[in-house]
């Protein structure tokens, strides 16, 4: 997978028309991702709905080289009691009651885990996705299972799919497949990856498919309202100056007012640069905290930097956390000691934007 998806709050969007095959129609014009819909249901069928890797590839023609644009997968809760389970292989439906689950599981036994993996005895149990394992693939041709077990090169719930989906046909998905797996008497080294994931995001136009297809090299999806679409590099590295709006907005307007206005949200932005480039700044803010670029990706169980970054779970840089961090953003203190403090993303404050 050359292209990967990215999220991105800005620029175009995709519609789509009914046809056997999904037609897709790249719309060079700047809205939210609310606007957008209503333009392509007005205008079209939906916002683009991607099933498999074949509509991927006629979505990235349809973009022909253009990026960063809508598609019609959003988050559709941010409450963690709405998560459904699916599975990796987009035809196959995940049904309710009849999968083999260890006994008490799933369990989100440490905190949220939205992955599913094998244990030695052939039972099921939920993981965190960010640790590397074996894995099962699945492999259409000829209709086996293939176990990978690259001690050398373990890989997340992501990298795992990555791999199957590019060297075989996906994570080994659905009961079949499962039948299929226990006749070929494979033996588990331990605890494998499987093609389970559970999440809050679903397609505007309401199609149940359970396809996926988030970036590995990022590190991350992101919550909220809204995603995505089609980036080949990686943004770079350097670092802007900041700069201070003095206008009261919600987390998600802010970031959009940044990319707009300047570069992005203040990312990578810790005590030490706090002080040294913008705390002046800040003390000239007019509401009491003030947004930085820091979000909680909820299917990665991490927060995350707008750039994609991750935050290691020992930083020091927080004055608060703990409880229910799906769905939450950060802000820093106007006064004080300038600790990230964990907020809701409805609520409106002044921002930090870095420039060019
Ligand atoms: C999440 O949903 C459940 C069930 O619908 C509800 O009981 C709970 O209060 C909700 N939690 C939040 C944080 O809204
Ligand atoms: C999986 O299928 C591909 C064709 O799609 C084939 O080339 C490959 O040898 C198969 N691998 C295994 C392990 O069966
Ligand atoms: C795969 O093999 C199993 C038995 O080994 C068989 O029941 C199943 O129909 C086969 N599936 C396909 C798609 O050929
Ligand atoms: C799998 O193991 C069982 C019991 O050990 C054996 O009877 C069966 O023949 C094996 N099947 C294959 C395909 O090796
Ligand atoms: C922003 O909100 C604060 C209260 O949190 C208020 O005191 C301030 O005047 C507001 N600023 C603007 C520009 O509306
Ligand atoms: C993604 O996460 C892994 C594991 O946490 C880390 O080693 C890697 O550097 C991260 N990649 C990026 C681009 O941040």
């Amino acid at each position: 997978m050359d292209q990967t998806l990215l999220l991105s709050v800005l620029l175009s969007q995709l519609c789509w028309s009914v046809s056997l095959d999904l037609q897709y129609h790249f719309i060079d014009k700047k809205m939210s991702w609310s606007e957008a819909q209503s333009h392509c249901r007005e205008q079209h069928t939906d916002l683009a709905s991607v099933n498999d890797m074949k509509d991927l590839k006629n979505l990235k023609a349809a973009a022909n080289g253009r990026t960063d644009a809508w598609i019609g997968l959003h988050q559709t809760s941010d409450n963690l009691t709405d998560r459904k389970w699916h599975w990796s292989q987009p035809t196959v439906r995940y049904k309710e009651g009849d999968s083999p689950w260890k006994q008490g599981e799933p369990n989100d036994d440490r905190g949220t885990e939205n992955c599913g993996m094998m244990d030695s005895d052939g039972l099921w149990n939920d993981h965190y996705c960010r640790t590397p394992h074996c894995f099962i693939c699945y492999n259409d041709s000829s209709n086996t299972t293939v176990m990978i077990n690259d001690a050398t090169n373990p890989r997340t719930w992501l990298k795992a799919q990555q791999f199957c989906r590019t060297h075989h046909t996906d994570l080994m998905s659905g009961l079949d497949q499962y039948k299929l797996f226990q006749k070929q008497n494979l033996t588990l080294p331990s605890r494998c990856w499987i093609g389970l994931f559970r999440d809050t995001w679903g397609w505007s136009d309401r199609s149940d498919s359970s396809f996926r297809n988030w970036n590995t090299w990022l590190n991350f999806s992101y919550c909220m309202c809204s995603v995505l679409f089609l980036s080949t590099t990686p943004k770079t590295n350097l670092k802007g100056s900041f700069v201070l709006v003095k206008e009261n907005k919600t987390w998600e307007e802010a970031l959009i007012h940044c990319r707009h206005n300047y570069r992005d949200l203040a990312w990578s932005i810790d005590i030490e640069s706090l002080k040294q480039e913008v705390q002046a700044d800040i003390r000239d803010a007019n509401s009491e905290f003030v947004w930085i670029g820091l979000h909680f990706a909820c299917f990665f169980e991490a927060w995350v930097w707008v750039d994609g970054k991750y935050v290691p779970e020992t930083n020091e840089n927080w004055k608060e956390r703990g409880g229910s961090e799906c769905g939450h953003v950060a802000a820093v203190e106007r006064g004080g000691d300038k600790k990230w403090v964990k907020k809701n993303f409805m609520d409106k404050y002044n921002f930090i934007c870095m420039r060019r």
